[in-house]
């Protein structure tokens, strides 16, 4: 996009998804945290997010986790304009530590993890363009505070993801030791495949039992989806199964559909304790050739890793 740093910004002119020069700007730059310039925002903004908001309610009611429900009321979102991340982290991080970090987009796997392992969310600020609502070629604001944050108010929850963050730590760790270059490469790409895999099908896709056996919605995929909520508990053509580690980890998923195949815990302390196990079958090498096949490994999430500067 053919913008300098000179041209201005003005209040109103939209940060849409993919139409954001604010965002462009700043990704030429090399920019990854930014502050959310609020006054941006367009009155097309504001009312896609009213949308999107008012329509998912009665879904939320019908589907979510009890869990997810309180964390919603807990946060005070405001129905009728995108949050400022400065009001929702005034009620969040007093709960768990967990507060939302406004970012331009893709967050290479490595950096992504460690922001959870310090209890910070990276946050996409855009909002999606008004005439595709239910369309997401990647996630906005409404993905990652109406449906990822909500979850982040409850302490075992949010302690689930600092341990993702730990395993991450782990795995950069672990093939740091590696001394020849091709075998460090392969290695890292199978963990993060196996991590990425785990992190899709729980606390992005996840369902969970209910108090009295039925199925409810934790993954953060599904509660920003109007469609596909309701698709993953009612529709016949989804299989759902107790979830299994050795499974998750060599399953592939496709990005671009609803989901074929979803996965139960228990509640948020057998999730937890499967982080735990996941990250023991790490170091004992069980994760080192999972199945080939998606989500592929980019280059800069695997640098990310042999990169990382590890504490
Ligand atoms: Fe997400």
């Amino acid at each position: 996009m053919a913008l300098t740093q000179t041209q201005q910004f003005y209040p109103g002119m939209g940060l849409t998804t993919t139409k954001a020069p604010f965002i462009e700007v700043a990704r030429s730059r090399g920019e990854l945290y930014i502050e959310q310039p609020y006054e941006l925002y367009s009155e097309e903004n504001h009312e896609a997010w009213r949308r999107l908001y008012a329509r998912i309610q009665d879904r939320w009611q019908r589907y979510a986790t009890e869990k997810f429900l309180e964390g919603v009321s807990k946060l005070c979102l405001d129905p009728n304009r995108v949050p400022r991340l400065d009001d929702v982290n005034r009620f969040l991080a007093p709960l768990t530590g967990f507060k939302a970090k406004a970012v331009t987009g893709y967050v290479p796997a490595y950096i992504f993890f460690d922001c959870l392992r310090r209890r910070e969310f990276p946050t996409t600020i855009t909002v999606r363009d008004i005439n595709s609502l239910d369309y997401l070629p990647e996630p906005d604001i409404f993905h990652d505070i109406a449906g990822h944050v909500p979850m982040h108010t409850d302490k075992r929850f949010a302690d689930t993801l600092v341990r993702f963050g730990e395993a991450a730590h782990t795995a950069a760790r672990l093939v740091r030791e590696i001394k020849d270059t091709e075998l460090q490469v392969q290695r890292i790409t199978s963990i993060l495949r196996a991590l990425a895999r785990f992190f899709w099908f729980t606390i992005e896709f996840g369902l969970m039992r209910g108090k009295n056996g039925e199925l409810k919605v934790y993954g953060s995929g599904l509660l920003s989806s109007y469609g596909e909520i309701a698709h993953a508990i009612e529709s016949p053509e989804v299989q759902r199964y107790p979830i299994q580690l050795e499974w998750v980890i060599n399953q592939h998923f496709e990005i671009d559909h609803y989901q074929p195949l979803l996965f139960i815990v228990d509640s948020f302390d057998h999730l937890y304790d499967l982080v735990d196990q996941l990250e023991r079958w790490m170091l004992e090498g069980k994760l080192n050739n999972v199945a080939p096949g998606e989500p592929k490994m980019s280059e800069a999430d695997i640098r990310s890793f042999l990169e990382a500067e590890l504490d």
